[in-house]
């Protein structure tokens, strides 16, 4: 271990710049696509609209944080006000508005973790799931959206890590690994603590933006237009950043005591959290503190089987992005 956190990145890691661009390039979405997306959530309101006249559809997720990645379905918020039907049977009877006006397999999940209606949109190809007053998604999807437009690496990264992790099955929460939003949450912490800084931490800065949501306050600086050269400083070129995380992740974090936070932007300690003992089916194996619901830890879906899957794939890919002759291709070979 020790000699390998003395271990220098290899010397000709900037020959990997132009492929790992050109791979965040080709995963970006195209704006025609954008523009679809777009007008499904308009004839989707309007639909709604019908119903229930006061009620607004919001992006949220991939499709609106910036982190998208072309082809991905779309998540929509449905924020309504108090309606005098349960959850569900609201759900149910958007599932209905929606079948009738020939949207295709329309499936109101009521049961699921959070609740939603997914759907498919013959005309644009979209799929979509659609949930009610999720306001906390909407807001946290503004804040990483809003982290993403001070420094371009940011959305590089992001997207190279999301890839390898869709590319080496680590990227779903149903089989106890991470959810999209915990990797970008990664990459903000990850670029908050390089030396100089990439990313500063926006909800440490004077707020310039508040709404509370669910009793939670939800503050932070999102004049982001005026930290467009705060990473300026730091030089690191993307290949050096993706290796340099993943060198992270497999030898420098102390899983045993150490929770990542984007909220303060540093690392906390897992006894200050009360996050050393499992309560319930929540482990802590890996911990990384939700922005705003900080009681929330986005590590809790991993167990002891999987967090050594996660392991051995960051110790895989720091491996290869130091020794491997192609990595742009190694790091994503299917698993
Ligand atoms: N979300 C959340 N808490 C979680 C997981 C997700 O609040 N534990 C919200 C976030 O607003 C996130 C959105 O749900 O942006 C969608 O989550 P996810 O599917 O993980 O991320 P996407 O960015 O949509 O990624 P993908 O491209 O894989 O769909
Ligand atoms: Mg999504």
């Amino acid at each position: 271990r020790n000699h390998r956190r003395e271990m220098e990145c290899r010397s000709d890691i900037d020959r990997l710049n132009a492929p790992f661009l050109e791979i965040f390039e080709s995963l970006v979405p195209a704006e025609e696509e954008k523009a679809k997306q777009k007008q499904l959530l308009a004839s989707l309101e309007k639909l709604v609209n019908k119903e229930w006249p006061g009620a607004q559809l919001y992006l949220y997720g991939s499709c609106a944080n910036s982190f998208g990645v072309s082809k991905s379905d779309i998540d929509v918020c449905l924020a309504i006000e108090d309606t005098d039907i349960s959850k569900s049977e609201l759900l149910l009877k958007l599932a209905e508005i929606l079948e009738s006006d020939n949207l295709q397999n329309v499936q109101a999940l009521t049961r699921a973790r959070v609740p939603i209606v997914k759907l498919m949109d013959p005309a644009t190809g979209i799929s979509c799931d659609i949930c009610v007053n999720n306001v906390l998604a909407v807001v946290n999807t503004k804040l990483l959206r809003d982290y993403a437009q001070i420094d371009g690496r940011l959305r590089q990264l992001a997207f190279i890590v999301k890839h390898w992790a869709k590319s080496r099955g680590v990227n779903e929460t149903y089989r106890g690994t991470l959810s999209s939003y915990a990797y970008v949450l990664m990459c903000i912490h990850f670029l908050q603590q390089r030396k100089p800084a990439i990313l500063p931490c926006l909800q440490e800065m004077k707020a310039t933006y508040t709404v509370t949501v669910d009793d939670i306050q939800c503050a932070y600086f999102d004049k982001v237009e005026n930290l467009c050269d705060f990473g300026a400083r730091n030089k690191e070129s993307i290949a050096q950043l993706v290796w340099a995380f993943f060198d992270y992740w497999a030898h420098r974090h102390d899983y045993a005591n150490a929770v990542i936070s984007v909220r303060t932007g540093s690392i906390i300690s897992k006894r200050a959290k009360e996050w050393t003992r499992r309560i319930g089916n929540d482990r802590h194996l890996i911990c990384i503190e939700d922005p705003f619901e900080i009681s929330h830890d986005l590590g809790r879906v991993v167990d002891k089987f999987t967090i050594k899957t996660l392991r051995e794939e960051f110790e895989r890919a720091a491996n290869i992005m130091q020794y491997d002759p192609n990595p742009c291709v190694t790091l994503f070979e299917p698993y």
